[in-house]
């Protein structure tokens, strides 16, 4: 990913934070994902998805969270899942005035995490 300059026009840590907390709007309304979020802490999630994010995008180091695998294992998400977080954080980019570009760029980044997060299933339904 254009390392710096990305993480600059995303609004650095305040920009990505702000982006993240309109992500999880969209993903808590989701009747389909907001079971996997309910006995969640969001206000952790929050930072651990802004650190991980600042850090995706190129910027400073913040990320000390669990790897996706180990973060992931016991949800049991599925391909649908995956692809349905995916709009709701290209859609909070955009509403964020996000050019095509760069939610393209975050898009891919996050779409190299599909593996260890879905892991070795099928594609559901
Ligand atoms: C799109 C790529 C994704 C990224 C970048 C991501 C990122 C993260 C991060 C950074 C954490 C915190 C890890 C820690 O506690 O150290 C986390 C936890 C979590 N993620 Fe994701 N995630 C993604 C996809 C998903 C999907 C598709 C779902 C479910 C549909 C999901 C549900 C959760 C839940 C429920 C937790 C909390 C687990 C717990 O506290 O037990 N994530 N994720």
């Amino acid at each position: 990913m254009a390392a710096e300059s990305l993480y600059r026009r995303l609004g650095e840590r305040e920009g990505i934070g702000a982006v993240v907390d309109e992500f999880y709007e969209r993903v808590l309304s989701d009747e389909e994902l907001r079971p996997f979020f309910e006995d969640v802490d969001m206000r952790e999630q929050r930072g651990h998805q802004t650190r991980f994010l600042v850090t995706a995008a190129g910027g400073p180091e913040l990320y000390d969270g669990e790897d996706m695998e180990a973060a992931h294992d016991h949800l049991d998400v599925g391909h649908v899942d995956f692809s349905r977080i995916e709009v709701h954080l290209a859609d909070a980019l955009r509403e964020f005035d996000a050019s095509d570009e760069d939610v393209d760029a975050v898009v891919a980044e996050i779409e190299s995490f599909r593996g260890p997060i879905v892991e070795n299933r099928p594609p559901n339904p």
